[in-house]
Formats: structure tokens, sequence, C-alpha cells
């Protein structure tokens, strides 16, 4: 089988991973809670799996990081704990569903929302970015790259933007976390939400939110934190304040291991050898009669490339793709009708999406782009 969804979940997982999960489910107790030297092992790492995403993303107090089920939750937490009926927030228009949807609820609660123009090479668009910044606005709310193409937001300079404007700034690193390199200082990011299951190498149901001093989201959970039980509400220590109840313990072991298993290679190096893989990809399609290429052709981008077949239906081909030739991928709207209506797709039903990782092969590549030209052709 040739695995072309990494972003829908990086597969495989180093062995270190599947070690470390395999090691963590089998131990007793429960970390803060029990005082068993098996719980103690957990509680620690724990405390270690924080330290390395503290290091990977620049962060200077790891206890800033807060665990949750995946990007999706930590985003939640973010936009439902920043924003209330009144406020302003701005988005843009490459966003995935786990960012439109909860602000399309709190949109009905009575928060105003402004998507502003976004490129589908560029991102979006700077100067309305400033020109819709107005006393209400609470929040900015952007993905780092998106999952349908792969074309970033320009980070660096929205956060500019926020910075100089006083207003916070949450990025949903969904795409980027692991594959691009993040750090929460210079691009002066507040909040940032990030998968441990895609290119961070963990398993799925772990994920977390950072969350710099400036800001204080109301918690949108309640419950034991195994410390400070006297107190009637939840402790305003971080991470206790956001994280009530039993960690995934079993989950964060494993993303530890797939952290430091980044970290050993560095994220630089990750980006460098993918873009390799997405130039091969990008060459081979665009060469391809009848085949179109959405988003950005060049870097800087991410991983995720997304195109269609003149005359057939995405789903089609990734059932093709999957049935006769092993390869999978992911077709349809992949969340993300926004960025469909952006690139005129979504009247199409949307595209193919093809998604290298880490141990994707350059021979994998060309393999899956004869594949494609095959389909193309009508063979
Ligand atoms: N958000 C993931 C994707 O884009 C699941 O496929």
């Amino acid at each position: 089988m040739i695995y072309l969804d990494n972003a829908a979940t990086s597969w495989p997982k180093p062995e270190q991973v599947y070690d470390a999960v395999s090691n963590a489910i089998k131990r007793s107790g429960n970390p803060s809670r029990s005082n068993s030297e098996e719980a103690r092992a957990a509680a620690t790492d724990i405390i270690e799996t924080r330290g390395a995403l503290a290091q990977l993303f620049n962060i200077a107090d790891p206890q800033r990081i807060v665990f949750a089920l995946n990007a999706t939750d930590a985003i939640n937490l973010g936009l439902q704990g920043m924003l209330k009926p009144g406020d302003h927030v701005i988005t843009s228009q490459m966003e995935h569903n786990a960012v439109t949807r909860p602000l399309a609820y709190l949109e009905d609660a009575g928060v105003m929302v402004t998507k502003v123009n976004t490129d589908p090479v560029s991102g979006a668009d700077l100067d309305e970015i400033r020109k819709s910044i107005r006393p209400e606005t609470k929040l900015v709310a952007m993905t780092h790259a998106s999952n349908v193409t792969g074309a970033l937001n320009p980070i660096e300079e929205i956060g500019t933007i926020c910075r100089e404007a006083g207003v916070p700034f949450l990025v949903d690193a969904s795409q980027s976390a692991g594959a691009i390199p993040i750090d929460v200082v210079t691009m002066n990011i507040d909040l940032l939400a990030f998968p441990g299951h895609k290119s961070l190498l963990g398993p799925t149901g772990t994920g977390a939110l950072y969350v710099s001093e400036t800001v204080s989201p109301r918690p949108i959970r309640s419950g034991g934190t195994g410390v400070f039980s006297e107190v009637r509400l939840q402790p305003e220590q971080l991470p206790y304040y956001y994280e009530a109840g039993t960690q995934n313990t079993v989950g964060i072991s494993g993303l530890c291991a797939g952290v430091r298993f980044i970290m050993e290679r560095s994220v630089s190096s990750i980006y460098f050898e993918e873009q390799k893989m997405v130039r091969q990809l990008i060459d081979g399609l665009t060469s391809m009669p009848g085949v179109t290429v959405y988003g950005p052709l060049t870097s800087p981008r991410a991983a995720a490339v997304s195109f269609n077949i003149e005359g057939m239906d995405c789903a089609d081909v990734a059932m093709i793709l999957e049935s006769y030739y092993d390869i999978s991928v992911r077709s349809g709207l992949q969340c993300a009708p926004d960025t469909h209506r952006m690139l005129g797709t979504f009247d199409m039903g949307g595209t193919v999406r093809v998604s290298p990782g880490l141990f994707t092969t350059a021979d994998e590549i060309d393999e899956f782009l004869w594949a494609v030209r095959e389909i193309a052709d009508g063979e």
C-alpha cells in the first residue's frame, strides 16, 4: 500500500511511538492521582512531553501547553474561551471546519465574524485584516496551512499586525506543527492549536493548545485535576485551569516519542525533504494534460497537494487509486468547504488531495504519478 494521506493522519509512526504506547498502556495507576511508581512514570512522561513541545515551538513555560483531544478540541477552547456575544473575530477563507464550525455557533450566539479575502496562493489579505480590526475585535483566528492545497497564511505578518493592534492571535497549526518551523515568539502567536497525530507522529486522540501569558480564555470544561481538590472551581494554575479529568497518558507517551523523533531530525530538515517530494508531485501533475493543480505551485507551502482530472469526479479518482493501485489519498471537500468555494471546486464536489509524509519515498511518488497518468489517459 502506498499511503499518501498524511494530511489526515501520519502513517506509519516511528517504531518508538508504537513502543511508547505499548509500554504506557501496561502501566498501573493514574498520574497526579495514584502514588505508584508506574503512575509517577506516566506523570513524568506528561512533563517530558510538555517540555519537548515547548522546545519545539519556543514556548518559555511548558505549563502553558494544555493537552486536548485533538486540534479541533484545542481550537474550541481557544475560540469559545476567548469570544463572547458582541465580540468580533477575524478569520480567513481557507479554514477547516475545526475553525469555521465553532465560529458559526459563536456567530449564532452574537459574535461578529469577518472572513477576509484570501488568495489561493498567498493566503489572507493583510490590508483587509488591518482594515477589519475595530475596538470589538477580540481575536484573529487563522490556519497556518490549508489542509486542502498546502497554501500558507502569512502568519508572521499577521502576528505583527495583531501585536501592533493589541489583538490576540490564534493559529491552527494542524497541517504545519512538526512539518514547518513554528516559533510562537517571533510569530507573535498567543494561542497555538495543534494535533499530535499528524506531523508530530503521535497517536490519534492527542493535541494541545498553547496559551500565552497575554491571554486567559475561560475554561470550557471543568472537573477533577488531581491537585488543588479543595478549590470550588478550576484552579487557576495552568495547565489545570483547562485540563479536567484523566489525561490520555497512553497517547501523550506516544506523542512524546514522536516529538523526540522529529527533534532529532529537526523540523527544518523535515521541511526540506518534504518539499522535494512536493516538487516531484507538482512537476509530475502539472505536466499531465487534463490535470489541474490548485493552490501554490512553489514553496513555501505545506505538503498537501490538490488536483482534479478533467471530466472525472474526484471521488471516482480516489476510489480507482485505492482499489486498483492500492494508493491512499483523500477526496471531496476535506472538511474545508470555504477553501473549495475560494478555489471554485465546491460545485464539483472538491478535489483529490495527495499528502506525502516523512516516510514517503521518491519511488512511491513516481508510482502515484504513473497511476494518475493512466487514469487521466482513460487506460
Ligand atoms: N483534518 C484532516 C484532513 O484534512 C482530517 O484530512
